[in-house]
C-alpha cells in the first residue's frame, strides 16, 4: 500500500471504509484521458461566473449555468448562450461561483449559500467528479466542504484572480493557484484547467510521487494555450487552457487569495493614512504622493472613496478571522484606518454642499 503525504497527513491509495473513497483505482476523472466530452455546470452566474461560464463554453465544453436568482440564468441563456441545468445530476465538473457575504452586508464574508449547495451537489453527483471552488472562501472550507460530499468527489480551490476592469489582461485564464484537498483531487484539477499530468508527479501513475516537497519545488504549470484571455473557441486539447501554480496544501490555496486583498487593502490604507496626516498638518497629500513616488521602490496609491468593492474588504476580514490565535495588528489598524478616512471623507462632502448651499 502506497501512503502520499499530503497536508500533513497521512492518506493511503488503497482505500477501507474508514478512509477516503476519491482514490486513485476510483472511475474518476483523474483517470480519463481528457476532459473533452465533459458536462460542466457552473454555480453562482453573477459578476465572476457570467464570465466563467462563457469562457468555458467557449472552450467547447458541454456548458450548463445555475444561480438561485432567476434572472441570473436568464441573462447567461442570452448573453452567452449557457444551458439551464434543471438538476445537479450527472455533471462531470462543478465549478462553484456563489458570493460568499452576507445578502445584507457585503463587506461580511459568509459561505452558507456554498454550503446549501454542496449539500445539493453531495445528494446528487455521480462519484468522482470534480468540484473546484473559484469563489473566495475561508481556511478550511475547501476540506468541509470534501467531508460534506462524504469523501466521494474531488475536491479543488482555484480562486479567481479576475478583475473587472481590466478583463482583457486579467480575465478568466490568468494564473491561479491551485490546491487540492487530496493529490488525486489536484491532478483531476490539473488535467481540467492544463491539460498537464505528465509533468512530473502529476500523471495516473498511481507510484508517482505527489510529496509535499515535489509539490513546492515545482513551477507552474501552464494551460494548453498561450496564457492570454483570448478563449480561442476550440476543445482541441479537452482543457480550459488556465495555467496554474499547485500548491500542497489546499489552506495554502485558500489564504492565498485573502492574503493578496489584503495586501492591496493595507497598500490603500495607507494611502488613507497618509492622507488623513497631511490633512492634519498642512500638507498637501497630491504633492506629497507625487514626490514620494519618484522612487524606484514605492508606489502609494490613491485613496479616493474609501476601500470599497465587495472583494477587498470582505476578504480581508475572511484573513482576519482566519487565525486561529493572534490577529493581525496591522490589518485591525488599517481597517480603522479607512473608517477614519470614510469619515473624514464624508464630512468634508457635508461640508462642500453646505459651502453650495450658503452661495446659492
Ligand atoms: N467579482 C470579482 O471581481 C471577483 C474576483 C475574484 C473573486 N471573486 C469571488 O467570487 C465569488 C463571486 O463573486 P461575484 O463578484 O461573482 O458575486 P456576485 O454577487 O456578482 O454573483 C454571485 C452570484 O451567486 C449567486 N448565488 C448566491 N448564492 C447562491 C446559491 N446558494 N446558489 C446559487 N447561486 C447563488 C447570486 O445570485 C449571484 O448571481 C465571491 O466569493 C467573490 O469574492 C470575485
Amino acid at each position: 500500500m502506497q501512503s502520499n503525504r499530503i497536508s500533513g497527513q497521512i492518506f493511503s491509495d488503497t482505500i477501507t471504509d474508514s478512509d477516503l473513497t476519491v482514490t486513485n483505482e476510483n472511475p474518476t476523472i483523474a483517470n480519463r484521458n481528457e476532459f473533452r466530452n465533459s458536462r460542466v455546470l457552473i454555480i453562482g452566474l453573477g459578476q465572476l461566473g457570467l464570465p466563467v461560464a462563457k469562457y468555458v463554453k467557449e472552450k467547447g465544453f458541454d456548458t450548463y449555468g445555475y444561480d438561485i436568482e432567476q434572472k441570473a440564468i436568464e441573462r447567461a441563456e442570452k448573453v452567452a448562450s449557457i444551458k439551464r441545468a434543471d438538476s445537479f445530476s450527472d455533471f462531470d465538473v462543478y465549478i462553484i461561483c456563489v458570493s460568499t457575504h452576507k445578502p445584507d452586508d457585503i463587506f461580511a464574508p459568509q459561505i452558507d449559500g456554498l454550503l446549501y449547495i454542496i449539500e445539493e451537489i453531495s445528494r446528487k453527483a455521480k462519484n468522482g467528479a470534480l468540484v473546484s471552488i473559484e469563489s473566495t472562501i475561508p481556511r478550511g472550507t475547501s476540506k468541509k466542504v470534501f467531508e460534506m460530499l462524504n469523501h466521494r468527489l474531488h475536491v479543488v480551490h482555484a480562486p479567481h484572480r479576475w478583475y473587472a476592469l481590466e478583463e482583457m489582461e486579467h480575465g478568466v485564464n490568468q494564473l491561479r493557484v491551485v490546491g487540492g484537498v487530496h493529490d488525486c483531487c489536484l491532478r483531476a484539477a490539473l488535467k481540467f484547467y492544463t491539460g498537464d499530468v505528465s509533468n512530473s508527479s502529476y500523471n495516473n501513475n498511481a507510484d508517482a510521487d505527489v510529496s509535499v516537497d515535489n509539490i513546492s519545488q515545482r513551477e507552474s504549470i501552464r494551460g494548453g494555450n498561450d496564457g492570454s484571455n483570448n478563449s480561442n473557441n476550440s476543445n482541441e486539447n479537452g482543457n480550459l487552457g488556465i495555467p496554474l501554480h499547485p500548491v500542497s496544501d489546499i489552506e495554502i490555496a485558500e489564504i492565498t487569495k485573502i492574503a493578496e486583498n489584503a495586501h492591496r487593502y493595507l497598500q490603500i490604507a495607507f494611502a488613507e493614512d497618509l492622507y488623513l496626516y497631511c490633512k492634519t498638518n498642512n500638507l498637501s497629500f497630491p504633492q506629497l504622493r507625487e514626490a514620494i513616488n519618484t522612487k524606484w521602490n514605492v508606489n502609494i496609491l490613491e485613496p479616493r472613496d474609501g476601500i470599497g468593492g465587495h472583494c477587498l474588504p470582505k476578504d480581508t476580514r475572511m484573513f482576519l478571522q482566519s487565525s486561529k490565535s493572534i490577529k493581525s495588528k496591522i490589518l485591525t489598524a488599517a481597517l480603522e484606518v479607512d473608517q477614519d478616512y470614510r469619515r473624514q471623507r464624508q464630512s468634508r462632502v457635508e461640508l462642500e454642499v453646505l459651502c453650495k448651499d450658503i452661495v446659492k
